[in-house]
Order: C-alpha cells, then structure tokens, then sequence
C-alpha cells in the first residue's frame, strides 16, 4: 500500500466525470488499498478516486461504523432532508453547510464485483451523497448554502 497525493481545489480534475469500472482486477484493488490508507491518514471519513487523481468511479468510506469501498455507486432512495456542515480533503480549512437527505440507499459493487446494497442516515448519509458527487465532477462548495467561518 502506498499513500497518494490529495488533489487540492483548483485542479481541474475535480470538476471531472469519473468513468465506470469495469475490470475488478488487482490494479483496482490497489487503488482501493492506496485510497483506504490514503483517507486514514489524512483524518477524512470518505474518500472518491478522482481525489487521488484517477477518473473512476470508485469510493472509500468510514463515518464510525467501519470501513466501506464503493464502486459505482448509486443512490437509489432519497428521503427527507438536513442541513450540517461539510468539508472535504480536497478544501483544506474549508466548510459550509449544505442541504442533503436525511437518509439514502445506495447500491455499490464490492471489490470483487458484487451487488451490495447500503443505508445511512446523518453523517453517513451526507457523507454517500458527498463522494458521489464526486464521481459526477460536483464539489460540495457548490452545494454550501451557508458559510461557516472557519476555526
Ligand atoms: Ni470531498
């Protein structure tokens, strides 16, 4: 496992579409390794494979209740709504509070190809909604409704 470089605001990149994975091959699981070491030491509870530079729709992911890989994710129910503040690995000393659901549904591939499917609610679920955002090149500043000084 290595740690990979976090794309900082202002690389276009972030802006970019991730593609679909189609082969779960040893160089995905790779990624995958990089990406979950990459995001512990960086303190971050989610992680999206274009934040390390790759254009694929992969995701990793741990608000507390353990660690998750996500590829190609989607969300499939969206219920409710909140409002919380949001930061992110590639906007250091940044964050703003952003509407989101209250709870999702999301269905992923796991590292070997297999259909799961997830829930979340609070953190976990802005936290879902965030990353995949991600994969569609939106950052959540443009989500942000309300700024929040930072501290
Ligand atoms: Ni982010």
């Amino acid at each position: 496992m290595a740690l990979r470089n976090i794309v900082k605001d202002g690389d276009p990149i972030l802006l970019k579409t991730s593609r679909p994975v189609e082969k779960f091959d040893a160089r995905l699981w790779m990624l995958l390794d990089d990406m979950k070491e990459t995001m512990y030491a960086a303190n971050g509870v989610g992680l999206a494979a274009v934040q390390v530079g790759v254009l694929r729709r992969v995701v990793v992911m741990d608000c507390g209740d353990g660690y998750l890989e996500l590829i190609n994710p989607e969300i499939t129910v969206r219920e409710g709504e909140q409002f919380a503040e949001e930061g992110c690995l590639s906007f250091p000393g940044r964050s703003g509070v952003t509407c989101r659901p209250a709870s999702v549904q999301v269905k992923a591939q796991d590292r070997n190809g297999k259909w799961c499917v997830y829930k979340g609610t609070e953190l976990k679920a802005r936290c879902f909604c965030h990353e995949i955002d991600h994969l569609d090149g939106i950052v959540f500043t443009t989500r942000v409704i309300k700024k929040e000084p930072v501290t």
